[in-house]
């Protein structure tokens, strides 16, 4: 009986994590980037960012639907900081089903970006954005010294259609959770562990259920005989 209410407390989870979508992107942290006392500065850009001392952010992403100008949307920027060199990590959006959304997740490190024009352009213009909006508020604080660091990139396009002009003409800001996980042993990602352990749990208890009802059988078989 309790084995019943667990399969159906697993198939609620499964359900559960059906009705929200994914995207991800896996990566390995570089070596520590030197950051000068008196250069580019960091705190400027006003990013939101992610650590392993704040593993996920809760946002409102706005979207827009694809252009020939913006074929993937609204462009977003974070920092993933305090990463340990060598480290697998991966970084995952989850938004809900019901707002249909395509997203893009890319890491890059500081160089890539900074030589690389149109990303460069695009992350000033973000940071600008958020400076105007937010002014103070969320700001990454980064301190000169030598430490891992890469940027997100993602980019949120409007995945659906309605006749409903208003909604096509400013598609509604989609709620996301972009969340940093880092791998265990460098194979398996630290948030999946009581998943883990759980199947794990499941597979033993069923292998045991199936002894005892092999046995029971058995002996019901072997009476049978008698
Ligand atoms: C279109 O969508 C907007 C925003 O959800 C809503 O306020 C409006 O009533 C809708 N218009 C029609 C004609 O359904």
């Amino acid at each position: 009986m309790n084995l019943m209410l667990l399969a159906g407390f697993l198939f609620a989870t499964l359900l559960a994590t059906a009705e929200a979508n994914t995207e991800k992107t896996i990566f390995v942290a570089p070596p520590p980037t030197t950051i000068p006392d008196a250069g580019p500065s960091f705190d400027n850009l006003n990013l939101y960012s992610l650590s392993p001392d704040h593993l996920s952010l809760r946002l409102s992403l706005p979207v827009a639907f694809p252009s020939e100008e913006q074929p993937r949307g609204l462009d977003s920027w974070y920092l993933l900081q305090g990463l340990s060199e060598a480290q697998r990590y991966e970084v995952r959006i989850c938004w809900a089903a019901v707002q249909p959304t395509s997203f893009w997740l890319d890491v890059y490190d500081i160089t890539h970006v900074f030589d690389t024009p149109d990303l460069i352009t695009s992350l000033a213009a973000y940071s600008e954005d958020r400076t105007e909006q937010f002014a103070s508020e969320a700001a990454s604080r980064l301190s000169a010294g030598s430490r891992s660091i890469l940027f997100l990139h993602v980019r949120s396009a409007g995945d659906f259609f309605t006749t409903n002009k208003t909604l096509m003409q400013s598609p509604p800001a989609v709620g996301v959770d972009i969340i940093l996980d880092p791998y265990l042993a460098n194979i398996f990602p630290q948030s999946l562990v009581p998943t883990g352990a759980y199947i794990a749990v499941l597979a033993v208890g069923s292998w045991l259920l199936s002894g005892i009802i092999w046995k029971r059988l058995f002996s019901g078989s072997k009476q049978h005989v008698d």
